[in-house]
């Protein structure tokens, strides 16, 4: 492989990668946390699947006459010739473990598992579009009933409003079964041949390839020629449509703002029946956060046994934006940072930061060689909640200085009334860590 030109000065991220720095890493906890509480609530186990896959998987899972399979997949042969992917989205590796392991055998009609991680999609960069993106994932597997549907979906209106997130839409759709779905399919695609010269080339593509992914297309002009196009509700065999009336039914739920879409066919193959997406204003363009459906049918499709299901997944890096826009999010700093007023106290201090750390309290050493004051202004900007201040005086006494710094006050105490205090505070003062 032939090395890239060495540019001047130190290298750079590639174009759509992005680090998370530390400033935004309480926000991805946030949503973290709120995932694992919430499948909790709901009875869902976590997964964790490699980012590495055959291509294959994806390409059967996915579809091969989709935008992902098409043009969007980091696919590259391995050193051993297999053909591999970074995967870029996690239903196909949860369903693959889950049919290797013979997971659900032990779930029986109720295998219920989440999944956190970053999925990879060659898209052209925008804002809220990254080619490496984190996804919370729910997947729900073995019952086709439409409480089901519901239970999903109101798991994933939860999981917003315990974030604080209002303001959303969920759009719902039916996307019919291998019954209904061909006779739409041939109706679309009638209806589509006529408007053909006004469609975009990518369009035009799609017409012979995937015709229900031109409804989805973001051209206003092809958005205009489909104005009018058959929808997939109109077409719904009596199966289809009792379940989407049943979910209907199941989700008059007070909190959901709820819109039926008949354009919304989603970007991947797999989806039978129920089709939705949590859309957010202020994310400009790409402003779903969250997309799902039914797969009843996919595991057959890989050789599996009957094992209907249905899941969503969120966009991470999208979830932190509204959350960003919401206000700011601080990481609590330190219970102790420790200041050494002297080359003598370096010892000491890092004996007791070891002690405090044993003790359960975080603790920063700062650096040899500052005046008390550049040590005051770090311990501030840290958020620590205390300082430890160690020079010649306390040494000659054997005693600390334990500065606290939101108060202002300052007392020196023994070491045995340090860590009497510390067992015994006025309120409960345990430190959170840094990060
Ligand atoms: P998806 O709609 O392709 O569905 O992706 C879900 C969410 O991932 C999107 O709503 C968006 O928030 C986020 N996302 C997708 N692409 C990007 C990107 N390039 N940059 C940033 N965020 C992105 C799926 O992936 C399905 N596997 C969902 C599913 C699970 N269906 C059933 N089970």
């Amino acid at each position: 492989m032939p090395t890239p030109p060495t540019a001047s000065g130190p290298p750079t991220l590639l174009r759509g990668f992005k680090d998370i720095l530390p400033a935004e890493i309480p926000y991805y906890r946030a949503v973290e946390d709120k995932t694992r509480e919430t499948a909790a609530l709901y009875g869902y186990r976590e997964i964790r699947p490699p980012i590495l896959e055959r291509s294959e998987i994806f390409r059967r899972v996915i579809g091969e006459a989709t935008d992902i399979v098409e043009k969007e997949m980091y696919a590259f042969p391995d050193r051993d010739g297999a053909e591999v992917t970074l995967r870029p989205e996690a239903t196909a590796g949860i369903l693959r473990s889950v049919l290797e392991h013979d997971l659900h055998r032990e779930g029986g009609r109720s295998l219920r598992l989440f999944s956190l991680g970053p999925m990879f999609r060659r898209e052209r960069p925008q804002k809220g579009r990254f080619r490496q993106f984190h996804q919370l994932d729910f997947e729900a597997l073995g019952d086709d009933g439409p409480s089901l549907d519901a239970e999903v979906i109101s798991l994933l209106a939860r999981l917003m409003k315990s974030l604080g997130l209002s303001g959303l839409t969920l759009r719902l759709n039916s996307l019919g079964c291998p019954l209904c779905r061909p006779l739409y399919r041939e109706r679309l695609s009638a209806y589509l041949a006529g408007e053909r010269e006004g469609l975009c080339p990518d369009c035009r593509r799609r017409l012979e390839s995937n015709p229900l992914r031109v409804l989805d297309c973001k051209n206003p002009l092809c958005g205009k020629l489909t104005a009018g196009a058959p929808k997939p509700m109109d077409f719904l065999c009596p199966e289809c449509r009792s379940h989407h009336e049943s979910l209907l039914g199941l989700l008059k739920a007070p909190d959901l703002d709820l819109i039926e879409d008949p354009r919304l066919v989603r970007g991947l193959d797999y989806y039978r029946r129920t089709a939705f997406e949590l859309h957010a204003g202020g994310l400009g363009s790409q402003n779903a956060v969250a997309g799902g459906g039914r797969y009843d049918g996919l595991s057959e499709h890989l050789g599996g046994p009957p094992l209907p299901g249905i899941g969503f997944a969120a966009g991470i890096e999208r979830l932190v934006m509204l959350l960003r826009d919401q206000g700011e999010r601080e990481a609590p700093g330190p219970a102790f940072y420790l200041a050494p007023l002297g080359p003598e106290a370096s010892g000491p201090l890092f004996r007791l930061g070891e002690e405090l750390r044993s003790r359960g309290f975080s603790a920063v050493r700062g650096e040899e060689g500052q005046s008390l004051k550049s040590h005051l202004k770090r311990a501030d900007k840290i958020k620590a909640k205390k300082a430890v201040l160690l020079g010649p005086d306390e040494l000659r006494e054997g005693r600390v200085t334990v500065k606290d710094l939101s108060r202002g006050t300052q007392s020196p105490l023994s070491p045995e009334e340090f860590f009497k205090e510390l067992e015994n505070p006025p309120t409960r003062e345990r430190g959170g860590n840094p990060n």
